[in-house]
């Protein structure tokens, strides 16, 4: 008998499959992992969409409430599932697993448990999408980098760490709240470890070229009657208050690392505020992962930009560099 579809269309190719080009791969699909998903499909990113996690109906229904946007998206497949055939031949993988901050809790303290979700996660990423480049949000960021890192055997290029990707943005956000300006013609990086020991580069901050410094040279300092060190201080407190009132964060790393994925995707040579490998870099002699301007591309994280930092800035990422480095050392099974 006919079939409305058999009598509607009528084929012109055999083979209706093809290899994805642009697939992304979100592995955990709680608060954070769906704001990335959300945040890449409404950029139009990828062309597949691949969504993993270990609880299955969580991941049926996070699928299927996409699918329902289907209409409102550029995105023609989404897959979801426990087993992580689904991720095959992912451009990017974004590992958003494991557990989150408790109300209080540093990000340091998370890592043993972080660590053993990713003896699991990564080897069966780096199996499917041998070629992808992984980007990891998952706390405490720059050591479960490094854990990727270690765990996937893939070049350093490969494995990057949204990092201070996202303190950047609200620093950012913050200075120019001050000034009365929009976010993003304020320019300035927060560089070294996400989270309570990030370093804000005030040399480099700056208005349409105009550094502020030159401004005021106190910026940032103790002396500095404008107190712009308390800017600084909110981006450290300020992921401490949203999960105080709201009990997670999600919608800005979820668009920072869209923006992120833009680079990459679109091979686009950006640069973004990343962590990255960091031995050789401002006398650091061991192998961690902290944040600097790198160029994000096709190719993963090309190139890091050779910033001029104070002698103070380099004693900050140097403090950081071993806090990591000792707690590295105590983590089991790498
Ligand atoms: N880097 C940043 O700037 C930044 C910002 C916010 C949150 N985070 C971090 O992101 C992570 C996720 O936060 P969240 O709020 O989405 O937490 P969440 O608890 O809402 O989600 C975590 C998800 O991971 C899943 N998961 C657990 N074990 C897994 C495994 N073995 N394989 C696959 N999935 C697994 C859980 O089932 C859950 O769905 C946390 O580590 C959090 O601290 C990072």
């Amino acid at each position: 008998m006919a079939t409305v579809q058999g009598s509607l269309l009528s084929s012109v190719v055999k083979e209706k499959t093809s290899t994805p080009k642009n697939k992304v791969t979100i592995v955990g699909v709680g608060q954070v992992g769906m704001a990335c998903a959300v945040s890449v499909l409404l950029k139009e990113l990828p062309d597949v969409l691949a969504l993993v996690d270990i609880l299955e109906d969580k991941l049926q229904g996070e699928k299927m409430d996409l699918e329902h946007g289907s209409l409102f998206l550029k995105t023609p497949t989404i897959v979801a599932n426990k087993d992580y055939s689904v991720t095959a031949d992912s451009k990017l993988v974004v590992v958003t697993g494991g557990v989150r901050q408790q109300e209080g809790e540093s990000r340091l303290n998370l890592v043993q448990r972080n660590v053993n979700v990713f003896k699991f996660i990564v080897p069966q990423v780096v199996k499917y999408s041998p070629d992808a480049t992984i980007l990891v949000v998952s706390n405490p960021v720059d050591i479960m980098t490094y854990v990727t890192w270690k765990l996937s055997g893939l070049p350093q290029n490969k494995v990057i760490g949204s990092g201070t990707n996202l303190d950047s943005a609200r620093f950012r956000y913050l200075m120019a709240q001050k000034l009365g300006i929009n976010t993003s013609s304020v320019h300035g990086y927060v560089l070294g470890e996400h989270g309570d020991t990030s370093v804000p580069i005030w040399s480099g901050a700056n208005v349409g070229g105009v550094a502020l410094q030159s401004l005021n040279p106190d910026i940032g300092t103790d002396k500095d009657s404008e107190n712009w060190k308390d800017v600084h201080k909110e981006v450290v407190s300020s992921a401490y208050d949203v999960i105080r009132l709201k009990g997670y964060t999600n919608w800005a790393i979820g668009m920072s690392v869209a923006d992120l994925a833009e680079s990459i995707l679109k091979n686009l040579s950006r640069v973004h505020p990343v962590s990255t490998m960091v031995k050789g870099f401002y006398g650091i002699e061991n192998e961690v992962f902290l944040s600097l301007p790198c160029v994000l591309n096709a190719q993963g994280l090309v190139q890091v930009v050779n910033q001029k930092l104070t002698d103070d800035e380099k004693a900050q990422l140097q403090k950081s560099a071993a806090t990591l480095w000792q707690i590295q050392q105590d983590l089991k099974d790498l």
